[in-house]
């Protein structure tokens, strides 16, 4: 099992806002943080009674004395009562998923990826918060010829979805260099994001289920896409590490520890179970980009971060977790 607390061991801040804290990496943030002795405020517009996820992913942290809960959209709440004090904010909350934004459901994308994003910015700025760390996505760069993408590389979202994590980092910064504005800003473009409460719509959380159930696993394309899938302790402990990272640090890749195709996630989830999942082939997804991979020289100039779980471990980690009640849930 990876050390789950390696997060724990990095100085970070003392009083922090986190959006999105109902959410997979969210939630592990929150318990990251408050593991690391920081008093912690959670936002999001998910409720522990209403949404099963949630009530997954904030169970153990209702009781905890230096956490607070407040379920709230960031769309039209008050906000700036919530940064009172706070030495840094972790903008996480947001609509993620390539394949759903096409079509209707974009407007939720725009609303909540941009438009609160904006709301944020603005009560980070009038209430003087010195430090934002923002939720950015590998999504931003688009098709790449394979080689590992650097953060200066000219963006070329191919998603509804990439397009609003563009402009959601852009727009913070934009913010961020205004002379009256005094929040700094870190935009992290996290790279496919897997372990214990993974989303239920994503690759890693199908092929386990999948193989813990044997219900067929629905194959997008030729399976030959390629990412760099990385662990959530290692994404929390980039995370913390960028509120105190250096005020100009700009955008930086949180992606490694295992660059993989969907076919070697098969073959490590079917000797996991020790049997072969059913694959249903269907056809590839508009905006699926073959490959994602970072480059991690800023991650360790800036970060002084690496990755440190390898992808046979993290989805071992992911599927003990898979057997347990918590997990089953979500
Ligand atoms: P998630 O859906 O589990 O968590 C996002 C949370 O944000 C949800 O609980 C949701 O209720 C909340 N939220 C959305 N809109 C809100 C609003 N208007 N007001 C209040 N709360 C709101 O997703 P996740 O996988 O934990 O992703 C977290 C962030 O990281 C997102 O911004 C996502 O775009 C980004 N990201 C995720 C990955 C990944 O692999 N999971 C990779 C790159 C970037
Ligand atoms: C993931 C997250 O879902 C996004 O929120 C995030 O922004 C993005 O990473 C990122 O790195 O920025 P994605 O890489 O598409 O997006 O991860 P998955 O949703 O797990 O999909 C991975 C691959 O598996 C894709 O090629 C997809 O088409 C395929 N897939 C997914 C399937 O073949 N079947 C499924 O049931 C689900």
């Amino acid at each position: 099992m990876p050390d789950s607390q390696s997060a724990a061991s990095v100085p970070g801040p003392r009083r922090a806002v986190v959006t999105g804290a109902a959410g997979f990496i969210g939630s592990h943030l929150v318990h990251a943080l408050l593991q690391a002795g920081a008093t912690v405020i959670g936002v999001d517009r998910r409720s522990a009674t209403t949404d099963p996820a949630a009530a997954v992913h904030l169970a153990a942290l209702h009781s905890h004395p230096r956490y607070l809960n407040v379920t709230a959209d960031l769309l039209d709440c008050a906000i700036d009562p919530l940064f009172v004090d706070a030495d840094t904010i972790f903008h996480l909350a947001g609509i993620p998923g390539v394949r759903p934004s096409w079509g209707e459901q974009f407007s939720e994308y725009v609303s909540s990826n941009i438009l609160a994003t904006q709301r944020v910015m603005e009560a980070a700025t009038r209430m003087r918060v010195p430090r934002l760390v923002v939720a950015s996505s590998s999504s931003v760069y688009g098709p790449t010829a394979g080689g590992p993408s650097v953060e200066s590389d000219h963006p070329r979202p191919s998603s509804p979805y990439a397009v609003t994590k563009l402009a959601e980092e852009q727009l913070c910064l934009a913010h961020a260099a205004r002379p009256d504005c005094s929040t700094s800003v870190v935009a992290l473009r996290y790279f496919t994001v897997y372990g214990p409460g993974q989303r239920s719509d994503m690759f890693i959380h199908r092929a386990l289920h999948s193989a813990l159930t044997g219900q067929p696993l629905c194959l997008y394309g030729d399976g030959h896409q390629r990412r760099d899938f990385t662990y959530i302790d290692d994404v929390v402990t980039a995370t913390i590490a960028a509120a105190s990272a250096p005020a100009d640090t700009g955008v930086v890749n949180v992606g490694g520890g295992a660059n993989a195709s969907l076919i070697d996630v098969i073959n490590i989830a079917n000797s996991l179970v020790g049997r072969e999942i059913q694959v249903q082939p269907d056809v590839a997804c508009n905006g699926d980009v073959l490959t994602t991979r970072a480059d991690r020289r800023r991650a360790q100039a800036a970060l002084g971060w690496q990755p440190t779980v390898d992808l046979p471990n993290g989805m071992r980690a992911q599927m003990q977790a898979l057997t347990q009640p918590t997990y089953r849930a979500t």
